[in-house]
């Protein structure tokens, strides 16, 4: 179990983050909010890249600062911009962080066969990593946050760059993985989210606005969504939030507290209640 208390993150005079609090049990949570909310900076502290200005981050009830390497040896991570090099690889490269790791080469080579199996890219192992589209170089970034087997797998936007089928690849293998592990990722990209995560962690305001599921998010945003006819003109306290394209035409898409001339209500979904709390941020 992974625990923050009363964390907060401030640069120079800049607060970042203040008075978080949530606790992490086995299972996949997203981390989501716009650019520029801090997600990175949360998931610094967690890695032990970054400490908190003040608060304390807990593992098993002890504080990670203490632990040191102990925790850092059960923490796999994906960084937003993951370093590799184009004339390694994958199988190279994963040798390579398995010698940083101090890994002893019999498990080392067993567990890299293993990981580039999960990860689909066992045909490719040997081929150099300049060639490969961006979701395989992620996909290899996954392998190397694995090779210790992690408790803990923290992973920040690993969805960016993946194509739809790469995208429900790396949601069946992230299912798999959090059977008995914490999983922890960042993303600002609402679709699919609500596949991948058991529980989503909204950011607003520097600090958690709300934890919860995808369906208890959308819920909160209940009765206030509704779609009209494209051409309509929008009241002043009436927001749109996308378009679509329906078999009778266009229809916009709009968040209101009373129902707009013309309209029907609709189900929330999830990219609606995003767009709806974040309207002054996105
Ligand atoms: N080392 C630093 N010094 C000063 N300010 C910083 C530092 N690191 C981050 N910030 C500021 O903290 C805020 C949050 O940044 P962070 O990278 O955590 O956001 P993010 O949610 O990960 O954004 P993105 O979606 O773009 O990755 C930003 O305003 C950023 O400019
Ligand atoms: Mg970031």
């Amino acid at each position: 179990m992974l625990e923050l208390k009363q964390v907060s993150k401030q640069f120079k005079d800049t607060v970042v983050l203040t008075d978080i609090n949530v606790t992490f049990e086995p299972g996949v949570y997203a981390l989501l909010a716009p650019n520029g909310a801090g997600k990175t900076t949360l998931i610094k502290m967690i890695t032990t890249l970054l400490f908190p200005t003040s608060g304390d981050i807990f593992w098993e009830g002890q504080s990670i600062t203490k632990l040191g390497e102990n925790y850092r040896g059960l923490l796999g991570y994906l960084p937003q911009e993951f370093g590799y090099y184009g004339n390694y690889s994958p199988k190279k490269f994963l040798r390579y962080i398995s010698i940083l790791q101090k890994m002893n080469a019999d498990t080392a080579n067993r567990r890299i066969d293993e990981l580039l199996e999960l990860v689909a890219l066992s045909d490719v192992k040997n081929k150099k990593m300049k060639h490969f589209s961006g979701g395989m170089i992620q996909r290899v970034g996954i392998a190397q946050a694995l090779l210790n087997d992690p408790k803990l797998l923290i992973l920040d936007e690993p969805t960016a760059g993946l194509d739809p089928k790469e995208r429900v690849r790396f949601r069946n293998l992230l299912h798999q993985l959090a059977k008995d592990r914490i999983v922890i990722l960042s993303t600002h990209i609402v679709s699919d989210i609500e596949a991948i995560a058991n529980q989503i962690i909204l950011l607003k305001n520097r600090t958690i606005y709300m934890s919860a599921t995808a369906n208890e998010v959308s819920q909160q945003v209940q009765g206030n969504i509704f779609e009209i006819p494209a051409g309509q003109k929008l009241l002043f306290d009436e927001m749109m939030l996308s378009e679509r394209q329906k078999e009778q035409g266009t229809v916009l898409r709009v968040a209101a507290t009373e129902p707009p001339l013309n309209s029907i209500e609709v189900i929330p979904t999830l990219e609606d209640a995003f767009l709806y709390l974040f309207r002054d941020e996105v």
